[in-house]
């Protein structure tokens, strides 16, 4: 689903590619003879552009990532049938995809990497298909009509690989000694499942993961219960609130887990690696204290229930913000569960219409670890500002403005968490802590399980200020270089 930006127009405007074919003209000028002039109007505008374009995009027009998700539909709901055996590292998928045309569609992509396709139905009926990179390449029987709601069923199996980012690190379905850390920012969702595979097309989900029983399988949102028949356990879950995919996890191990009610009510589940419990243990105990502390911050926790995963996957070598119950590649330390609890509301809750304004996840999740420590009696984020501002101009801290990353290579390097959470705390001395909280709490309100950009977020600062501020933001978010003033 894709949310519309408050001014009500569509925060989406899809690349169409032009389909080529001259079937519609030729069949009008068919129909033409012997027909009032002003229906052979009305039946040719019915029948002009929009039936003229009728192949769903192969990307939503990323400029970092040209392939990433796909035009023309919007998903509503992925319902993950999986089966994963750690020994033999494969995996089984069945994806029901209920998504809603935009478009006329004679055909439409989904982004899936490696494995084996076995089957596509379309609304019950077996659909042609083809592959094309990571671009799964759908024609239905017949075409569906704009606006209406289809039904995808894609069978498929093999041993996923994790894709290399352009960063060089791992994302996707990663193997680790026991299961698999399952992590997908940015790319990693199409290595498990087919998907809409950009955060602008966020959708609910249901899983349902069989892994051989010793195993447990954690993914996103509620758990609806698990069953164990001929030696392999199936574990359910329901992530109700719209998600990106990115977001979803489904990662195997064998894990310890916890389940409690926090005070306030909410359902947390915690599964972590025993050779991590030691060391998370102290951590994972302030959990539902940090989530009320940045409740007070940013506006109420935008979903039903938390948790946490931890893994033993050094071969992941980082955390991620799975929605509802981040997963970590190690036991964290306190400062990294108040960054991926943060991300909750700014990333999670409140997500990217593009990946070159990923400043607005991390630069905030960064800014919430400086904030928690200034208020439990650690350093204050004036003092951290002030550290990172000494750092050298030849620092790579100031290599790249944090709005502009350039290539999809240096969306998660220093300038865009550090020098982000920079500017946030500029904001913040310059408009004083009343405006700049109310700021982060209506943002997180304003765009809650939906979308944001950083125009907006400038938008909504000068709002709540009554401030003119286009010289703040573009020395500390883009402009090149290290500013002349702290
Ligand atoms: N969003 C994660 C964080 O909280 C970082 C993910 C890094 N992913 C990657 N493929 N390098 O910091
Ligand atoms: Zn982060």
């Amino acid at each position: 689903m894709i949310t519309t930006e408050p001014g009500g127009a569509p925060a989406t405007p899809s690349p169409q590619q032009p389909d080529t074919r001259p079937t519609t003209h030729r069949r009008n000028a068919v129909v033409a003879a012997g027909l009032p002039v002003a229906l052979v109007a009305l039946l040719a505008a019915a029948a002009g552009p929009a039936a003229a374009a009728t192949a769903g995009s192969s990307g939503v027009g990323d400029p970092y990532f040209a392939l990433a998700g796909n035009g023309g539909y919007n998903v509503r709901h992925y319902d993950l049938t999986l089966g994963y055996d750690p020994k033999t590292r494969r995996l089984e998928g069945r994806a029901i995809i209920t998504a809603r045309a935009t478009q006329r569609l004679t055909r439409f992509d989904l982004d899936l990497k490696g494995l084996k396709v076995t089957s596509i139905t379309v609304n019950h009926t077996k659909a042609a298909f083809r592959r094309d990179g990571q671009e799964l390449v759908v024609t239905p029987r017949n075409p569906i009509l704009k606006d209406h709601e289809f039904r995808t069923t894609v069978t498929y199996a093999g041993t996923p690989q994790p894709v290399t980012d352009p960063d060089g690190s791992l994302d996707g379905w990663i193997p680790t000694d026991d299961g698999a850390f399952v992590a997908g920012e940015p790319q990693g969702a199409m290595t498990w499942f087919p998907a809409n595979n950009h955060p602008k097309d966020k959708a609910s989900y249901d899983f349902a993961v069989t892994v051989p029983e010793g195993h447990t399988a954690v993914a996103n949102g509620v758990f609806r219960g698990q069953r164990t028949a001929h030696g392999r356990t199936t574990f359910r879950w329901r992530q109700t609130e719209p998600m990106a995919a990115y977001l979803a996890t489904a990662t195997v191990g064998t894990f310890k887990v916890e389940q409690y009610t926090a005070p306030g009510g909410l359902k947390v589940y915690n599964a972590v690696d025993p050779r991590e419990a030691a060391a998370s243990a102290p951590v994972l105990k302030k959990l539902p204290s940090v989530l009320a502390w940045e409740s007070k911050l940013f506006g109420p926790y935008p979903f039903k229930c938390a948790g946490a995963i931890v893994d033993h996957a050094p071969q992941a070598g980082y955390a991620l913000e799975t929605q509802a119950r981040p997963l970590y590649d190690r036991a964290p330390d306190l400062s990294t569960l108040v960054h991926e609890s943060a991300h909750q509301w700014f990333g999670d809750s409140v997500s990217l219409t593009t990946w070159k304004d990923i400043w607005l996840n991390e630069g905030f999740a960064t800014y919430a670890e400086w904030l928690y420590e200034e208020q439990h009696g650690g350093k204050s984020a004036q003092k951290t500002f002030d550290s990172l501002y000494a750092s050298p101009a030849s620092s790579e801290l100031w290599a790249f403005p944090p709005a502009n990353p350039g290539s999809g290579a240096h969306i998660f390097d220093a300038p865009v968490y550090s020098r982000g959470a920079m500017a946030l705390h500029k904001l913040r001395t310059t408009v004083g802590d009343k405006t700049f909280f109310r700021i982060l709490r209506t943002w997180a309100a304003e765009h809650r399980n939906g979308h944001g950009t950083t125009a907006q977020f400038i938008r909504l600062s000068e709002r709540q200020s009554g401030k003119d501020l286009d010289t703040l933001f573009h020395s500390w978010i883009g402009t090149k270089g290290k500013p002349s003033r702290p």
